[in-house]
């Protein structure tokens, strides 16, 4: 059967039965490990890391940065693949900087994001020697002055701002992003304002300028567009403030294959185009491209990852619609109940049979919006014990879980040259009450 298995991680069997991830089968990890089941290539995760960093390298030159956005994927393996593999991350939350403290990551080379840190977060944030807050708001602002003062430090700061495109559209709005949460819009001059607030603290260095439009994409247009409006604003505060834009963060957005009719991504294409227009952008404004740095997620973790259940029942309901109900559900992956987001499913341990059942694939949540995908096709034999596999799980799954109905979370199990190791062990049902003080 001629199938596109999306990512070249994934295969068929010998025998054409059984679907295989990072060269295992399956079906003999799902035996061994049990299901719900996340299943990580790390090959895959390392190959993507170095596919990004000599795509900006060749592009930008040296002095490219590419920062893993920890929120796709957080675990303390994660951050050791990433600090082998000379990536930056970036963290969320303090939860994700101490993940990654423990996983002896350089928290130097880390960025602190969020639209909301606490006097605490920026407090352990410096204690832990984060290289750069991504300075979000005003009042934030004040409050890193106030902390690296109390330290008699200076710390390191980029700034949010809304460039104002639309990454659907690709057109660049003048007042559609003054509505984001995040950051400090061009358009309203609340991105000038800053920086000159910035300027003149004492215990700051303002290093340069972040923005983050969009996820899922795949066309370099919006990149394009986005480099346009930041560079012109990094000229601008050049003329009028004297501000020399250091660092340049475009952040993340790159797109993944979810679906057959999704495009594969030409990364370094990609980047090339983007380097040779920021280039050339920079000569025309009489400015020197500062050094650029890139924030992918999704593409870095998204298809080195699959997930793998176990059926329970199926359930057809004559003219109407087929069920199957798997052992996880929107715990596990929350992003169709959230997004409307599309998969690709097979019975993982019935490759070679005509996948020709439409039917709905169900979680066991009590709650009908508990779906992992509608309208999927699976072998119409497809019966309690068999197993269902989805494609593309990497990026914000495990990451979104939750113990919603007081379900345990699976464990994450890494594949790497032909073995599997457990990097997150399955929770269990001590762990659901071990939080209780009564
Ligand atoms: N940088 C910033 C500031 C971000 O907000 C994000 C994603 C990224 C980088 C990484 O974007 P990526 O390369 O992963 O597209 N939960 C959603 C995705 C939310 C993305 C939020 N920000 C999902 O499951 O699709």
């Amino acid at each position: 059967m001629n199938r596109d298995l999306l990512c070249e991680n994934v295969s068929v069997s010998k025998d054409g039965q059984h679907l295989c991830f990072a060269g295992m089968d399956t079906t003999d990890l799902a035996r061994q490990y049990g299901t719900p089941l996340y299943l990580m290539d790390e090959d895959r995760i390392r190959a993507c890391c170095r596919a990004y960093l000599t795509a900006v390298h060749d592009a930008f030159g040296d002095s490219a940065r590419v920062m893993y956005a920890s929120k796709a994927s957080s675990f303390k393996r994660m951050y050791e693949i990433m600090r082998e593999e000379g990536m930056g991350v970036d963290v969320v939350s303090v939860g994700e900087l101490y993940t990654a403290f423990k996983a002896g990551f350089p928290l130097s080379n880390a960025y602190f994001h969020s639209n909301n840190k606490t006097d605490e977060d920026i407090a352990f944030a410096m204690e832990h020697g984060i290289g750069y807050f991504v300075v979000d708001n005003e009042e934030e602002l004040y409050a890193v002055e106030r902390e690296a003062a109390a330290r008699g430090i200076t710390q390191s700061v980029l700034l949010r701002i809304t460039p104002g495109i639309d990454p659907h559209t690709f057109e660049a709005v003048s007042t559609g992003k003054v509505d984001s949460k995040f950051g400090f819009a061009i358009d309203t001059g609340a991105a000038e304002d800053i920086l000159q607030k910035a300027m003149v603290q004492p215990h700051l260095s303002v290093k340069g300028l972040h923005c983050h439009v969009g996820s899922q994409v795949f066309d370099s247009e919006v990149f394009l567009l986005t480099a346009d409006v930041m560079l012109q604003f990094i000229a601008d505060m050049k003329v009028r403030h004297g501000f020399v834009t250091e660092l340049f963060d475009i952040g993340g957005g790159f797109g993944v294959r979810y679906l057959p009719s999704d495009p594969v991504l030409d990364l370094h294409g990609c980047m090339a185009e983007i380097g040779a227009f920021m280039k050339q952008k920079a000569a025309a404004l009489g400015i020197d491209l500062p050094a650029v740095a890139f924030e992918p997620g999704r593409s870095i973790v998204a298809d080195a990852g699959m997930t793998l259940y176990t059926v329970g029942n199926v359930k057809c309901i004559p003219e109407f619609i087929n069920y199957v109900s798997i052992d996880g559900g929107m715990t596990d992956n929350v992003r169709y109940a959230l997004y409307g987001a599309p998969y690709t499913l097979f019975q993982a341990n019935a490759m070679n049979k005509p996948h020709d059942m439409t039917c709905t694939v169900v979680g066991r949540c009590c709650e009908s919006g508990d779906i992992i995908q509608p309208d999927v096709k699976l072998p119409a034999t497809i019966e309690r014990g068999d197993l269902v596999g989805v494609l593309t799980t990497g990026a914000y799954h495990y990451s979104m879980a939750s113990n919603y109905n007081r379900l345990t979370r699976p464990p994450i199990v890494m594949l790497s040259g032909g073995d599997s190791y457990v990097a997150v062990r399955r929770e269990t049902i001590d762990d659901l009450i071990a939080l209780y003080q009564k």
